[in-house]
């Protein structure tokens, strides 16, 4: 390339294929990937792909000459091109514009692109850092991006602080059996579970925290909503109670599916959602019932007889939800199947101060939290039923040694809400790469 040539192409300016619509006339340069392609003899048609959106290109072999022609003819699909010319509004074009090419420039060549259509799910799997690239993985990325900046802004704006916990960690919190442990030098730790414990060790200083962090589990069950590595979007407030923070986690989800209803209407629509109706539910009233409550409504309206002592179980969570079309809060489960550090309600000897959120759809829980426990005798018992060495747990008594005040939190599980916002079938599609127990690569 001359001096003279590397000038006039870096003074050249390339507009996204968004903004190029938006513009909706006159000469533009564009640059992205080829996603579909197809010609004559005469004319090459290539839908190009960049972040923003997709736009028809024609090439007509007599406009950019005989040399380019036979050149593009030979670029398959995820070739990256540059490529200049008219932009017209044209109806029968996929996105409504066309490009009238009158040169391009090939960036990045492609080799047989692997996939193409109607593949199957565990070859897409295994080609997942090349399957990203697709419109349905796009638009899901997009909108978890957009719901993970919703919620920073949620919490900056309510002056929430933002702690950081450690992955590496002594202690299990909800159950030894799903912990992931790691060598660690000559001793041995876990991998995360959950912020909590740390959250909770943070509110003594900053009283509102809040965190978003890789979570792990070694889930035994393969599940359409079970993932081994997950991300948990966590909160702890001081003086919160049970009722507080529940409503809390209702105004946080409110305000983010709001956002992505408002900012990703056409992500929405390619994966068959409507924004409308999703910005419709975010502006009802979410109702709060009591676990017996929930026992109740399943036996007089599904005729499933669950006795009181059991978590709810996926079925039961569906067959409840179908009688709700937005999010409900589920409270006070038994005390009983509740982790450690969820009290119990001095009202209700066999209930514990805790909560889930339920998504509808089937969907199931996409929420978990509680007032947190002060009493380090209960907590001590519970855990030695569970097996648990008291001496791994010192520190976090110490939070109630010391000026312990009333306070309360809970955990999103991001991928579970994007699962039910985008409609999804399975949590995998929710995350770009998903860790399974059967599933680490790529
Ligand atoms: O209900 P969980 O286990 O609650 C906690 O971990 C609390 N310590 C959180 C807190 O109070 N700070 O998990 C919280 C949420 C669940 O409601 C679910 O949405 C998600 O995390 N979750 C999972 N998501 C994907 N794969 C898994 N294996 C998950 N386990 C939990
Ligand atoms: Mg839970």
């Amino acid at each position: 390339m001359t001096s003279e040539n590397q000038k006039t192409e870096q003074n050249k300016d390339f507009l996204s294929i968004q903004d190029a619509m938006n513009q909706g006339t006159g000469t533009v340069a564009l640059r992205g990937w080829i996603h579909r392609e197809r010609g004559s003899s005469k004319f090459k048609f290539i839908v190009l792909r960049d972040s923003t959106n997709i736009i028809q290109c024609v090439l007509e072999r007599e406009k950019i000459g005989d040399e380019k022609f036979a050149a593009i003819k030979k670029i398959q699909v995820e070739a990256c091109i540059k490529i200049f010319g008219e932009i017209v509004k044209e109806e029968r074009a996929p996105t409504g514009y066309e490009l009238h090419a009158n040169d391009f420039e090939l960036v990045g060549d492609s080799d047989k692109f692997p996939i193409t259509k109607d593949q199957s799910v565990e070859f897409l799997a295994d080609n997942r850092h090349l399957w990203l690239r697709s419109r349905k993985m796009t638009a899901i990325l997009k909108i978890r991006s957009t719901y993970i900046q919703a919620r920073d802004e949620f919490f900056r704006n309510k002056g929430f602080h933002r702690f950081d916990a450690p992955i590496l960690q002594p202690n299990q919190c909800e159950g030894g059996s799903t912990l992931f442990e790691v060598k660690y030098y000559q001793a041995k730790t876990f991998l995360s579970q959950t912020w909590q414990l740390y959250g909770e060790a943070a509110v003594f200083a900053l009283e509102k925290v809040y965190n978003m962090g890789p979570t792990f589990r070694a889930e035994k069950s393969k599940t359409s909503r079970h993932l081994s590595e997950f991300w948990m979007a966590e909160t702890e407030v001081a003086w919160y109670d049970l009722h507080q923070i529940s409503e809390l986690a209702k105004e946080e989800l409110k305000y983010c599916v709001k956002k992505v209803a408002e900012l990703r209407v056409e992500e929405l629509k390619l994966l068959e959602q409507d924004a409308a109706k999703l910005l419709e539910l975010s502006e009802k009233e979410w109702p709060t019932i009591k676990y017996r409550e929930a026992l109740k409504i399943l036996k007089e309206k599904c005729g499933m007889d669950v006795e009181f002592g059991k978590d709810l179980r996926t079925i039961e969570e569906e067959k409840l939800m179908e009688h709700f079309d937005v999010p409900i809060v589920v409270t006070h489960y038994p005390k009983e199947v509740m982790a450690f550090y969820k009290p119990v309600d001095p009202e209700f000897s066999d209930e514990a101060l805790c909560f889930d959120m339920l998504a509808p759809q089937g969907h199931g829980e996409i929420v978990g939290g509680s007032q947190r426990s002060t009493d380090i005798k209960e907590m001590t018992e519970a855990l030695e039923k569970e097996g648990e060495d008291i001496k791994n747990y010192e520190w976090y008594f110490d939070l109630r040694r010391y000026g312990s005040v009333p306070h309360s939190g809970y955990g999103i599980g991001i991928e579970r809400i994007i699962k039910w916002i985008c409609g999804l079938e399975n949590i995998k599609d929710a995350i770009p790469f998903p860790r399974t127990m059967l599933r680490w690569m790529p």
